[in-house]
């Protein structure tokens, strides 16, 4: 199963992909983690994204088309995928579909986690991550409630760069909805409740 996630920043897609990964065993690319690795590391790549992501921008197109080409073509990927990030223009999504249809294995859905803005702008100033383990938690996790690592607040989590995140999403993502109603694929989740029963729902809508 190759499912793409979308959503606004802060909508849920990394807390709903771990759960998929937990129970469906499909492999998760996230390319928000694969350039903050990048960024850490100071590979090429990270050096070239960094401003854009500190600003809350995207990266250039063709520099995650990049990317995605070379992860994707991964033999940990032929289990099934979760695209959580990718793709976030039409560019994205066009390169996307060419990538699967050489690889011969079609998008089976694309789930959209709808959440109000003003709830978002809430939960990522909150938001805390494990340092070793990349788990999504909040403030209220002193340590790392899976492996106690040291929990960090992104450096995009504030307030001001939330906004521009959102302005972002609105302009170039949100027309991917369309994109993914007009190949009937798109389901939609009310992402504004509890994450278990967010859950159930995407459990129920991919047939799981
Ligand atoms: P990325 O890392 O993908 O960030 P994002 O899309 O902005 O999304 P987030 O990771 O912030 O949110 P999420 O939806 O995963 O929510 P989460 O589950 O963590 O990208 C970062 C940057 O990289 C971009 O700005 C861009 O610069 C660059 N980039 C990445 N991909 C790119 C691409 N394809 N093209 C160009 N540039 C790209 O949850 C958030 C919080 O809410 C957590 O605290 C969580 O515990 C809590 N929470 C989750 N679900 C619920 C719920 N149901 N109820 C209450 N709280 C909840
Ligand atoms: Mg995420």
């Amino acid at each position: 199963m190759n499912i793409v996630l979308l959503g606004a920043p802060g909508a849920g897609k990394g807390t709903q992909a771990a759960k998929l990964v937990e129970d469906a065993g499909l492999c998760h690319i996230s390319t928000g983690d694969i350039l903050r690795q990048a960024v850490k590391d100071e590979t090429e790549l990270g050096l070239k994204a960094k401003a854009f992501m500190d600003a809350g921008d995207l990266v250039p197109d063709d520099l995650i088309i990049d990317l995605m080409r070379e992860r994707i073509d991964q033999p940990d990927t032929a289990k099934g995928v979760i695209l959580d990030g990718f793709p976030r223009t039409t560019t994205q999504a066009v390169a996307l579909d060419s990538m699967l249809s050489d690889l011969g294995r079609p998008l089976d859905a694309a789930l959209l986690i709808d959440v109000d803005p003003e709830v978002i702008v809430k939960r990522l100033s909150s938001r805390r991550m494990c340092r070793e383990c990349g788990h999504i938690g909040t403030a209220s996790d002193a340590k790392c409630p899976v492996c106690g690592g040291e929990m960090y607040q992104r450096d995009d989590d504030n307030e001001t760069t939330v906004r521009n995140r959102l302005d972002v999403y609105e302009k170039s993502t949100s027309p991917l909805v369309d994109y993914y109603r007009g190949c009937d694929l798109l389901i939609t989740i009310d992402g504004d409740r509890d994450p278990d029963v967010v859950y159930k729902d995407v459990k129920g809508a991919l047939g799981l």
